[in-house]
């Protein structure tokens, strides 16, 4: 099979909440510029581009997308990228979004949400969106502080049924026992992969052991964060890629895959090589020998 031909299921599948979703999924934040995201002065990427690449995703089986109202550039908006490419929704699609952050109409940030606030951010992501209610919505949070007054208030929308189910982002366990004294928690999506905050391993495990997914973002970027791939990479990741006759890339997103059937990719991407090759990735099946060599990378103090 060629990489165009592999679909998603080849990742296996989880279930998040109520939904059965394929393992490989596909991040929006990357679709509505090209070069850095989340910058005022983005440049906006091609519509034509972005509406095909959402379309291809969905036709190679990808059935878990995640976005945020504030993905957006001067010219154009993920989520309604996503109702312009997708509408009418097919019904295993699961939507993804997050509330807490939020950018001005000029693209400048504005202070975190308060849960005040949290409603008009959920109403603004099903207007965008063309939706009567919400798949998954992650709070997207910055700090160690209480998340119990802004998931409350999460909570509250989600018995009102604008939201199916619930995730935090960027977070500690100890905010993950704090939601969930509130309401379940089906996900928790944060920063990590190869030598990417290594000191969350016990966080990803513990997550797995209690039936949460964990969705990590910037497994290929990296420390590149915002700005996206370097392009040079670690020797140990490029061996093994070799070895598979995969991409560098490919190698990162397996390897998450590898740390165990909770954790969910979402590489984010607007070159649609780049998303079949992704998609291809979750059939690579990595050896005792290869996660050995990656993981010592992954431990490797930086
Ligand atoms: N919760 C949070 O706080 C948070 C924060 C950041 C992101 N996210 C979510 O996580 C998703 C993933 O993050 P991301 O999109 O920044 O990072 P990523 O998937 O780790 O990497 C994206 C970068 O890698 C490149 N890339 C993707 N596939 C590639 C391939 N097969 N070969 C070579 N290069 C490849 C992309 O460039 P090309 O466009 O050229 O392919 C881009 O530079 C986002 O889209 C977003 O939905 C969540």
């Amino acid at each position: 099979m060629t990489s165009q031909t592999i679909t998603a299921a080849a990742s296996g599948t989880w279930k998040l909440g109520d939904m059965e979703i394929n393992r490989i999924g596909f991040g929006a934040m990357r679709l509505t510029q090209t070069g850095e995201a989340l910058t005022a002065g983005a440049t906006p990427r091609d519509r034509g581009q972005a509406v095909s690449v959402l379309r291809r995703a969905v036709e190679l089986g990808v059935n878990h997308i995640d976005t945020a109202a504030f993905y957006f550039s001067p010219l154009r908006s993920a989520n309604e990228l996503i109702n312009r490419a997708l509408a009418p929704y097919p019904d295993d699609l699961v939507i993804a979004t997050k509330v807490g952050p939020g950018r001005d109409p000029s693209g400048e940030w504005l202070p975190h949400a308060t849960p005040e606030r949290l409603r008009g951010q959920v109403e603004e992501n099903l207007r965008q969106l063309g939706r009567d209610h919400l798949d998954v919505v992650n709070l997207r949070i910055v700090g160690t502080g209480s998340i119990a007054e802004r998931f409350g208030a999460l909570a509250e929308l989600r018995d009102a049924g604008l939201i199916r189910h619930l995730g935090i982002s960027n977070v500690t366990p100890g905010h993950l026992a704090e939601a969930q004294s509130i309401a379940p928690v089906a996900c928790v999506q944060n920063m990590y992969g190869i030598g990417v905050r290594p000191d969350q391993d016990e966080f990803v495990r513990a997550c797995g052991e209690q039936g949460i997914a964990f969705v990590p973002f910037y497994a290929i970027a990296g420390a590149g964060r915002t700005a996206g791939t370097t392009g040079a990479d670690d020797e140990e990741v490029l061996a093994v890629a070799r070895a598979h006759g995969m991409s560098a890339a490919q190698v990162r997103l397996a390897w998450t895959l590898h740390r165990g059937p909770h954790v969910l990719a979402i590489p984010g991407t607007g070159d649609p090589d780049h998303l079949a090759a992704n998609v291809a990735a979750g059939a690579l099946r990595l050896s005792e020998d290869d996660l050995a060599l990656l993981d010592s990378l992954h431990r490797r103090p930086r």
